[in-house]
């Protein structure tokens, strides 16, 4: 039956219904096979098929409705067996809500800095014997059909936005190369949607001709990658502002990698729809929680004391549930903490991208965008 639901469900449609009149900010419904997302959305990052110290029902909870999980760590362990015999990835972890796949090149390169690229695909070199793990476009297609993800993401060419040259050139034209490897493998266009990655580094020109051939396949979204590598704020807005313009307004725009609070703001004004980011929950690990001033370390002394919750306007059940001088007690001894504070702090970018929706809608998301930037950067918490 549940196979005959989803055959029926259309793979991916997008509805724009709300448009800042002054910047390029707009709000739509993402409908895919397994939920409709509310955009612009923050995904969170479950790598292995969980997200570190958060289950499913915790982030039904908070109201999420997509998340992401990494192919080359998927296709590593459980592999491509297990996930084949649980049914797909849904079905193993128990999240019957969207899913997105990132396809496992960036991550085997500026995560593990032990891979090789040549056309034929991403090398990695394993650190402890002498195997190798290629990883090519109909690879990561294949493994990504069985994970059976609603969003997956091509294969690219990543370098770092700080290399010069015409390195950065050949792997754009790589990545359009390697995008329609990967469009010919795709078995599950019916129920899955590929999307392509602009590639380009910091290059306008390189850019442009990227997004300006990627645009010609018949897609149903685009990403934007590369990006939040080590440029400056400036060089990173005007490549996202550039990219916007030249990808399709009725498409969703996922920005990859992104999710500093400021960054999510600015960056839908400029015209994304979609942003995952592992900051929120690896920060969690560090025993830091987000609010709309900053940062709270709380394994700084100054919280033994403090009987307040981390924000009193969040509605999370560790805001309403604990004080800052608890979660301080616990945050430099106990593993409940990161699961604690990772609840907050994906409540927390959900809360902001609802807010930013809401605005929109009001009409008023510039006056948002004000009272954000002032409270993020007044001094002190
Ligand atoms: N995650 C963050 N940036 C990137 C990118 O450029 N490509 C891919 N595949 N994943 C990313
Ligand atoms: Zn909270």
């Amino acid at each position: 039956i549940n196979k005959a639901i989803s055959k029926m469900r259309s793979p991916l449609t997008f509805k724009v219904i709300a448009e800042c009149s002054t910047t390029k900010a707009r709000v739509g419904v993402m409908s895919l096979v397994h939920s409709d997302v509310d955009t612009p959305v923050f995904m969170p990052v479950g790598t292995q098929g969980t997200l570190k110290g958060v289950l499913p029902d915790q982030l039904i909870n908070l109201n999420c409705q997509i998340i992401l999980g990494n192919t080359y760590h998927l296709g590593q362990r459980p592999g491509i067996e297990t996930l084949r015999k649980a049914g797909g990835l849904h079905k193993f972890m128990n999240w019957n809500r969207a899913l997105l796949t990132d396809s496992g090149g960036f991550q085997m390169v500026s995560l593990l800095q032990l891979a090789e690229i040549d056309e034929n695909g991403v090398n990695f070199k394993s650190p402890f014997d002498e195997s190798n793990c290629l990883l090519t476009p109909e690879h990561s297609i294949e493994i990504q059909n069985v994970i059976g993800a609603d969003i997956v993401m091509q294969l690219d060419d990543v370098v770092k936005t700080t290399t010069k040259g015409p390195r950065v050139e050949e792997a754009m034209h790589r990545t359009i190369r390697w995008l329609d490897r990967c469009l010919e493998q795709h078995s599950r266009n019916d129920e899955q949607s590929i999307f392509p990655i602009v590639q380009g580094g910091l290059d306008p020109k390189l850019r442009e001709e990227c997004a300006k051939e990627l645009t010609k396949r018949d897609v149903r979204g685009f990403a934007v990658g590369g990006l939040s590598g080590g440029e400056s704020k400036d060089e990173f807005c005007k490549t996202v502002n550039l990219c916007t313009d030249y990808l399709p307004k009725h498409k969703p725009r996922y920005l990859m990698g992104v999710g500093f609070a400021a960054d999510l703001v600015v960056c839908v004004a400029l015209g994304i729809d979609m942003f995952d980011c592992v900051f929120p929950t690896r920060t969690a690990r560090f025993g830091c929680a987000l609010v709309r001033e900053g940062q709270l370390n709380l394994k700084h002394s100054k919280y033994a004391l403090d009987m307040k919750p981390i924000d009193d306007e969040c509605e999370c059940t560790t805001c309403s549930t604990y004080t800052r001088s608890y979660l301080h007690h616990i945050a430099t001894f106990e593993e409940v903490s990161c699961s604690l504070l990772s609840v907050h702090n994906v409540a927390f970018q959900l809360r902001l991208m609802n807010d930013i929706r809401e605005s929109i809608k009001a009409n008023n998301f510039p006056q948002f965008v004000r009272k954000f930037m002032k409270q993020q950067f007044a001094d002190g918490v």
